[in-house]
């Protein structure tokens, strides 16, 4: 899609309710849909449309909405101190509203919108010529939603909300998305007009259509293609629902610029994540936050990457978890290996299973294969680190660094008890515990007691009586 451009367009998001039905202490729009508050996807895709601004309407905790979307330069915030009704959250807008043709109000708790959809709504009322045209849609199920009622001619006359709406007109498929497209000039006026005498006592923003109509004005509905763009969040129930349906969209659209994903429906794959072309996601993998998954790679089955970063042809085998760490070209990980906060590793590097590395750097091709575990150090390059080998850098108040060197071997079981360094080439014999440097070349080993042989000795056998 070309770049969009509307800047004679106002957007007003309303954010204001508490979202009671969601029983949280959160408010509803900050609640999570594929790893992202819903009110960030919703102003993600407003946004795209490059509007001249952008009012956003809180109320419920409003500092916490505020704090967590910050300040974008075109954006207005807006209180609506107690929470009147849709209707009465558009009318605070009305100060900081300048002159814009038209005013595209959405909703924060609908985040499957997207940005072709608004544009079609935003062009087709431009094109008609109409004061206030309403987003349709008409999903499987209609029940909580506002119907739209329509004379005999087949024109819009009202919005009935569900708890006001008689049986029959509970019947009707359907309904408003909650998003409309008025021109600013007749907006307020209608909005100064509505009452709140209905079931719920509130002063509902559908009401327009109806004195629209009274005043000689213009109204349109236009339908959605996809009606599931307009799930609306107002419960956790809906929540859930929400994300399959913006699963399902992300998978897709990966799958079509060409990553292979098996068994999608057992894969998470949030919505801040990007991956490469050729990369294989297999089955139970969650891939979250921002994590990055370069070209060429294979993930999985069932690990977890959490704010990633895997470089091209990584190979991450089953049951790995990585978090906040880095993984260079041609690296393999696991299977159970676990990458922590601040973990390097360069091109090439191996780490085997049941080694957790830890705010550490790996140089190129160096291996940590077996039963290992790596924290606040530093590996150069082309090292093997032996099964076994714990770096022991806290000594239950302070942290402390190890350094190895390039080409090191590092014999099996080994503990270098930190701040300790290794130098070059050096060869650590297996079993040894390191408490000073060790010098470059050469091999070092702690001291070792004899072994000993007892050849008289027998072996208790099993009594067979
Ligand atoms: C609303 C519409 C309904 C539509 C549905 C689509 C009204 C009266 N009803 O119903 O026609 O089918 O959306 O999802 O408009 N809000 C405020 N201030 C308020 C009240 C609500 O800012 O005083 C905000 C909420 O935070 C929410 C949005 O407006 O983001 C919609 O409110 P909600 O209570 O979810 O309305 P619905 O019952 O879903
Ligand atoms: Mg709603």
């Amino acid at each position: 899609m070309s770049k969009l451009h509307y800047p004679d367009l106002q957007v007003c998001v309303l954010a204001a309710g508490k979202g009671k039905r969601m029983r949280s202490n959160l408010p509803k729009v900050l609640h999570k849909v594929l790893g992202r508050a819903m009110i960030d996807h919703v102003l993600h895709t407003v946004e795209a449309l490059q509007p001249k601004a952008i009012a956003m309407v809180t109320g419920h905790a409003s500092e916490m909405v505020r704090e967590h979307v910050g300040q974008p330069v075109n954006l207005d915030w807006v209180i609506q101190d107690k929470q009147l009704g849709t209707g009465h959250a558009v009318k605070q807008c009305e100060k900081v509203i300048r002159d814009v043709r038209d005013v595209l109000i959405v909703c924060g708790d609908t985040p499957l919108l997207t940005v072709a959809t608004l544009a079609r709504l935003v062009d087709e009322h431009r094109a008609a010529n109409t004061d206030v045209t309403v987003l349709t849609a008409k999903p499987a199920n209609p029940f909580g939603y506002g119907r739209i009622v329509r004379d005999e001619h087949g024109n819009v006359t009202s919005i009935v909300e569900q708890k006001d709406a008689t049986d029959a007109q509970r019947q009707i498929g359907e309904v408003s998305s909650g998003i409309y497209c008025v021109r600013h000039e007749v907006l307020f006026d209608l909005l100064h007009a509505i009452g709140n005498s209905n079931a719920q006592e509130e002063y509902y923003l559908p009401d327009i259509v109806p004195l629209a109509l009274n005043a000689g004005q213009s109204v349109a509905a236009i339908a959605m293609d996809d009606s599931d763009e307009m799930v609306g969040v107002n419960d956790r129930v809906d929540l859930a629902h929400v994300e399959d349906l913006m699963q399902k969209q992300i998978i897709k659209d990966w799958q079509r610029r060409g990553v292979t994903i098996e068994k999608p429906d057992t894969v998470r794959i949030e919505a801040g994540v990007k991956i490469g072309m050729d990369s294989v996601i297999q089955a139970g993998c969650y891939l979250i936050g921002t994590t990055h998954v370069g070209d060429e790679c294979r993930v999985g089955p069932n690990a977890v990457l959490v704010n990633a970063w895997l470089d091209d042809r990584v190979n991450v085998y089953a049951f790995s978890h990585i978090h906040g760490a880095s993984v260079g070209s041609d690296a393999i990980i696991g299977p159970y290996a676990r990458l922590r906060p601040e973990a390097q590793l360069d091109e090439e590097v191996h780490i085997g299973n049941f080694v957790e590395v830890k705010k550490s750097v790996v140089g190129r091709g160096s291996k940590v294969n077996h039963l290992s575990y790596i924290g606040d150090t530093t590996i150069g390059s082309s090292c093997n680190i032996g099964a076994g080998t714990i770096t022991c850098n806290y000594d239950g108040a302070n942290k402390f660094v190890t350094e190895i060197g390039d080409n090191v071997f590092v014999g099996s079981d080994t503990q270098l008890v930190a701040p300790v360094k290794v130098g070059n080439h050096a060869t650590i014999g297996a079993g040894s515990t390191i408490t000073r440097d060790v010098a470059e070349g050469g091999l070092t080993l702690s001291e070792r007691r004899p072994q000993k042989y007892a050849a008289s000795w027998k072996r208790p056998q099993k009594d067979h009586s």
